[in-house]
């Protein structure tokens, strides 16, 4: 589907690796974008970055446009204030520490027009943490993506209490609008959705690790040759509503019980440095330090022909 150009302007700020992923999805989508960054060579170097980027997406037939088109959207510009005047989302993606979110989001308060919603793209800081002192805080929330958010589209918007439901339902509708995929925390809580998903994979993962049962390689065949086909489609929800006959409450009379004295017994790992260098050796046996970059780069476009694929069977799907 070819994008028509929108007359929506998104400003990005921080010009590191999500700023920059981000700046790719809003330019696909038709929108102009301004993108910012307080260190001129992060600005200096982005375009070739973004070329490259763009391009891989063109050669798996992910944009419509050539990727001169795309790049043509995207404005590097000198100043805060350039970047975020008459925008109607600022997509902040600046070094994950409180105070640094604290001292971007008083400077974006004052500088954006009162309609312009304002979205942190952190991983772990809660919206209320560095929101509460601010007078436009009801136009402030988090809208946490998945590296790269060209590729994986959920953006999970986790409002404070006080942020509007008009600001969260705007949001929601800017990044549709992008392709996007949004998802909503009904409230707060540290590591939104998919880091605590995450976390709680890598705690079993690690213990089954650390305690013996198997291998680094097994247990990365666990998910990829197992579990994660079915994940890229469905969730555990819907997974277990299909797994017995009856649905959702046949399954869990029939496993509930030893899923529940499982979760008993599992304990928090404690990410022992003695265990992480065990699993860091199975892995360089496995991929050589050097080969690192080459294979994250591989990791990619198999995503890339994964979305691919998934975008021809859409039609087939709910
Ligand atoms: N890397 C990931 O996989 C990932 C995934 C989801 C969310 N995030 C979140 O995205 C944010 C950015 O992460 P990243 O990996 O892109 O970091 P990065 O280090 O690649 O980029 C950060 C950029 O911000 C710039 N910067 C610093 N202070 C600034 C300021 N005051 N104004 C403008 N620019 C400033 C830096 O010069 C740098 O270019 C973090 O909050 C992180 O938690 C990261």
């Amino acid at each position: 589907m070819k994008q028509t150009p929108r007359n929506e302007t998104i400003a990005i700020v921080g010009a590191g690796l999500i700023g920059r992923a981000w700046a790719i999805v809003f330019a696909r989508a038709g929108c102009q974008v301004r993108l910012y960054d307080t260190a001129p060579e992060a600005l200096a170097a982005c375009q070739p970055l973004l070329l490259e980027n763009i391009s891989d997406l063109a050669q798996h037939g992910l944009i419509d446009e050539s990727p001169a088109e795309v790049l043509a959207r995207i404005t590097p510009v000198p100043t805060l204030a350039e970047a975020v005047a008459g925008t109607v989302l600022v997509q902040e993606n600046i070094r994950e520490t409180l105070e640094a979110k604290r001292a971007i989001f008083a400077e974006l308060d004052q500088l954006a027009e009162p309609g312009t919603i304002l979205a942190s793209s952190t991983s772990w800081l809660m919206a209320s943490e560095f929101s509460e002192e601010l007078p436009g805080r009801h136009r402030i929330l988090v809208g946490h993506p998945v590296n790269p958010p060209y590729l994986v589209p959920l953006v999970e918007i986790a409002p404070a209490p006080w942020t509007s439901a008009e600001s969260v339902q705007r949001a929601h509708d800017i990044y549709s609008r992008a392709g996007q995929t949004p998802v909503l925390l009904k409230k707060e809580i540290t590591g939104f959705l998919l880091n605590r998903i995450q976390g709680a994979v890598l705690n079993e993962a690690l213990n089954l690790y650390a305690d013996g049962y198997a291998s680094v390689q097994d247990l990365d065949k666990v998910l990829k040759d197992g579990l994660g086909l079915r994940w890229s489609f469905m969730g555990p929800f819907e997974t277990i509503d299909l797994n017995a006959p009856e649905g959702v409450i046949d399954y869990a009379q029939r496993y509930g019980p030893t899923y529940r004295s499982v979760a008993q017994a599992q304990l928090p790992n404690e990410w022992d440095p003695a265990v992480l260098a065990r699993v860091e050796a199975e892995r360089r046996a496995e991929l050589a330090a050097p080969q690192l970059a080459e294979r994250a780069r591989w990791r990619d476009n198999r995503l890339m022909a994964l979305v691919a694929h998934k975008r021809r069977q859409a039609g087939n799907e709910s």
